[in-house]
């Protein structure tokens, strides 16, 4: 079994944090999403990835390599542009052969991994499978109609009157019936091939494609709130290890990561919680479920339920909560007088001030 993982689509998103960079970058707990989703791969047992890859290819290459530090065997895949996810399993084709293949959507984030789901796929083996979930709000994702015995008899991309409230999650599970699937739907509404077309395919040729309900799920859909719980989710799992300086005057209480290279002086941190290497906290509070980023500085302020990424700067500001603050971003406090915010946001940015 193979699996094919879709890191591609366009650089840019209207999305605060991902203007810049590659949406499967985005940090939970410090660490990119799809990262999360190549580890879940390798504890199920599978070691040949095909990484689709488009306008991002050089900064998705940069962290993840030839996939040896996920004991995974990675072949780049590139897409010359995001023309659908059916689209990323055509031009794959040649790379999958005639293997099942596990098709994972590199910024989806699975809480519990796929080692479980996969292991039932390989003793089943439906012409496919698919993952679904409860979301409050569908209209975002595929959406399934089941009926009455549970089976799947319809799916809908992004409709705008969902039949029902179960989104489909991006994995899934295919044997190579799928292939005949992909070359026989034409583009949507919106210009790409749709792998949900896909599968409503094999549905209408009587193929067995069978589903399962999950919960603990996550994608990101620019909504902080959501970001800021999944981020709490996998600090909660963390492990302590202090590899970086904690000074005799600081304290650390709960599960909490200083990385080799950050640097603790006066403070107090309660986890779980996460400093990233190079990171400077100096006569600060770091509260539970806060992720500090590398190369960061933290001084003489307080931050909790907070995510903060790499090469920000928050001095003198007392307290920032259930906020996401990103790359390079600088946090000070205004002058005294007059009685002023001094603001420079980038675009789509959200700040809640007290006036
Ligand atoms: O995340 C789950 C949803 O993913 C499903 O509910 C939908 O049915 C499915 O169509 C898909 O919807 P999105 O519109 O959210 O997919 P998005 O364009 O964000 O792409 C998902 C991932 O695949 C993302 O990591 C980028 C990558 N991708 C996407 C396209 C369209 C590619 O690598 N190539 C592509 O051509």
């Amino acid at each position: 079994m193979k699996a094919l993982v879709l890191s591609g689509g366009a650089g840019t998103r209207l999305r605060p944090i991902t203007h810049t960079s590659a949406k499967q970058l985005v940090p939970v707990a410090n660490k990119p999403v799809l990262f999360y989703g190549l580890e879940s791969i390798a504890a199920a047992g599978i070691t040949e990835v095909g990484l689709i890859v488009g306008e991002t290819c050089d900064e998705i290459r940069q962290v993840v390599g030839d996939g040896a530090q996920f004991g995974l065997k990675i072949t780049y895949i590139p897409q010359d542009a995001p023309r659908g996810l059916a689209h990323a399993v055509l031009i794959a084709r040649d790379w999958l052969g005639d293997d099942d293949f596990v098709m994972y959507l590199g910024d989806n984030f699975i809480i519990g991994g796929i080692a479980g789901l996969v292991e039932t796929f390989r003793e089943n083996r439906p012409d496919a499978q698919i993952l679904l979930t409860r979301v409050p709000d569908p209209r975002a994702f595929g959406v399934a109609e089941l009926d009455g015995d549970g089976r799947v008899i319809g799916l809908e991309e992004k409709p705008d009157r969902p039949k029902s409230d179960l989104a489909l999650v991006g994995v899934y599970l295919f044997t190579p019936a799928i292939h005949e699937a992909v070359r026989a739907i034409r583009p949507s509404g919106r210009g790409e091939l749709e792998i949900t077309d896909a599968i409503q395919h094999l549905i209408d040729t009587r193929a067995d494609v069978r589903s399962t309900v999950i919960k603990g799920y996550w994608k990101d859909t620019g909504n902080v709130g959501d970001m800021l719980e999944v981020n709490r989710t996998v600090l909660e799992s963390l492990e302590s290890r202090l590899e970086g300086e904690v000074d005799a005057e600081s304290e650390i209480i709960g599960q909490v990561v200083v990385e080799a290279g950050a640097r603790v002086t006066h403070s107090r941190i309660i986890g779980p919680a996460v400093i990233g290497a190079g990171t400077e906290v100096r006569h600060s509070y770091i509260g539970a479920f806060t992720s500090v980023g590398e190369d960061c500085q933290i001084l003489d302020s307080e931050v909790e339920f907070s995510i903060v990424l790499r090469n920000a700067s928050i001095r003198g500001v007392a307290r920032i909560e259930a906020s996401l603050i990103g790359r390079h971003a600088e946090v000070t406090p205004a002058p005294v007088v007059p009685h002023a915010h001094r603001l420079i946001l980038g675009d789509h940015s959200k700040v809640q001030i007290h006036s």
